[in-house]
């Protein structure tokens, strides 16, 4: 196996770190912003809503300031479509007024906003008129919704993102509004549907942003959990391959081929949940691809074939672990989890990596990659050697892929700030600063610099020279 040629990272790999609006901003009902899907959302006992969040509308001079202190080259931030158009399609002057201050505050202290036009925050009100990615009317919205930012930001920003986690946003359905009630068939044909308005959207929004902002370099945002197979039985390398089609290339074969992978078409075929398409579609996909590709890396998977006979409908899950005849999700004693059972396998990086780059040739900017965990604050620090350790093994291997050639453009850590983690509250924390916070109790919220701030300070100012 190859290894770290390059002594350090070029000169302007982007160091960064990422945040996204609604679990950062706070600020709920500041200033005009709509209700967004979430803002409805029962939450789980004991766990913080996201109305305040980390306070970052308020406090967001201080925290850019931090930014600067910490080195970074970049921040990948994401702009609320509800404070912009509280209802999906009116403009919000405040909103724009407030973005406009926040990307002024990133570039005036030396960083390059890296834009994610969607984070998870959809418009409550889209959902009611027409049942939001549901009707093709929300590929319209979408694109609207990106005309006003690159007419108002396009001066600022030179990387734009346009859907994070698409494949996400579909495991967990109340995300996009959809009633818990629909189930099996129905919710994986709905599924299915919304998947290709939003790779058409994204295609549409491409688009735009070519025509518009010719320098400006756009997206999307995937999220591979890159499978391994369970054994070295030659079945299991078959399951590991689907598991990947089925959860990752479904979606960028669309964005970068504009067709549908054929495993992925069979699926649906065999399952009577083929979505609605108009034949222009394909060839907009095909004629309006990424300028790269955002990856969110976190975990991968160990995956075995299963050998039931009969697919089955499954009913919603945040994670599908089995797809009957297909594959299943194993443990791997090799590879050791979080607290919350996700897998730290930084290989799966470098594999995913080397993957994408291999079907597609595009670059890569890793947009996400961290770890969660129970921080404690004592004597006024975290010694957050746990989330050093993670972080410096993954951008290890991605100093490999520099080094044997495969072009990845930046490296965004999740998060710069604590903030509300999508399901586990203020109990999950991932940022290189302390919120001073908790789920029960706003506090004070102070800032105060973990140990890992200080570790990832150096590995800029040395351009991981030491990884
Ligand atoms: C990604 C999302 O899925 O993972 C983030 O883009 C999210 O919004 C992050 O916070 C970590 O997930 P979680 O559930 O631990 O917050």
């Amino acid at each position: 196996m190859y290894h770290n040629r390059l002594k350090q990272f070029p000169e302007e790999f982007l160091f960064g770190a990422a945040t996204s609006a609604f679990q950062v901003e706070g600020a709920a009902d500041v200033d005009g912003r709509g209700i967004a899907v979430h803002d409805i959302q029962p939450k789980k006992k004991g766990i913080t809503d996201f109305s305040v969040a980390s306070d970052h509308y308020h406090h967001y001079q201080e925290d850019i300031a931090l930014m600067k202190e910490l080195g970074l080259k970049a921040y990948r931030l994401s702009l609320s479509w509800v404070r912009i158009m509280p209802d999906g399609k009116t403009i919000n002057p405040a909103g724009i007024d407030f973005y406009k201050k926040l990307l002024d505050e990133v570039t005036a202290n030396g960083m390059e906003p890296i834009v994610t036009i969607y984070h998870f925050e959809y418009p409550q009100a889209l959902v009611g008129r027409y049942g939001g990615w549901a009707s093709r009317e929300a590929i319209d919205d979408f694109e609207r919704f990106a005309e006003v930012l690159f007419e108002n930001f396009g001066d600022k920003v030179k990387y734009w993102l346009t859907i994070n986690e698409q494949d996400h946003l579909l495991k967990i359905p109340s995300r996009l509004g959809i009633s818990e009630e629909i189930e099996g068939k129905d919710y994986l044909k709905l599924a299915e549907q919304m998947n290709y308005h939003m790779c058409v959207a994204t295609a549409r929004v491409i688009k735009l942003c070519h025509e518009l902002l010719p320098h400006a370099q756009i997206g999307p945002v995937i999220n591979p959990m890159y499978a391994i197979p369970n054994s070295n039985r030659p079945e299991d390398t078959l399951a590991a391959m689907e598991f990947n089609e089925l959860s990752t290339y479904y979606i960028t074969e669309l964005h970068c081929r504009g067709r549908f992978a054929p495993l992925h078409w069979k699926y649906m075929e065999d399952r009577d949940i083929l979505p609605e398409i108009e034949s222009e579609d394909m060839e907009l996909m095909r004629n309006n691809t990424p300028d790269f590709l955002g990856m969110n890396y976190y975990l991968n998977q160990t995956v075995a074939t299963n050998k039931k006979e009969q697919f089955s409908y499954h009913e919603k899950t945040v994670f599908i672990q089995e797809e009957p005849g297909i594959y299943e999700i194993t443990t791997n004693d090799n590879i050791t989890q979080t607290d919350w059972g996700w897998n730290i396998c930084p290989e799966g990086m470098k594999l995913a990596i080397m993957d994408f780059y291999n079907r597609y040739q595009l670059p890569i900017l890793v947009t996400e990659n961290g770890l969660g965990a129970y921080d404690v604050l004592e004597n006024n620090q975290v010694e957050d050697d746990y989330r050093i350790e993670y972080i410096h093994n993954h951008l290890s291997q991605i100093k490999d892929c520099l080094g044997l050639g495969y072009p990845v453009l930046g490296y965004c850590a999740w998060s710069f700030i604590d903030l509300v983690s999508g399901r586990e509250g203020m109990d999950k924390r991932y940022g290189f600063v302390y919120v001073n916070r908790d789920n029960e109790e706003l506090k004070d919220m102070r800032r105060i610099k973990k140990k890992s701030f200080y570790w990832y300070q150096t590995i800029i100012n040395e351009r991981g020279e030491s990884l």
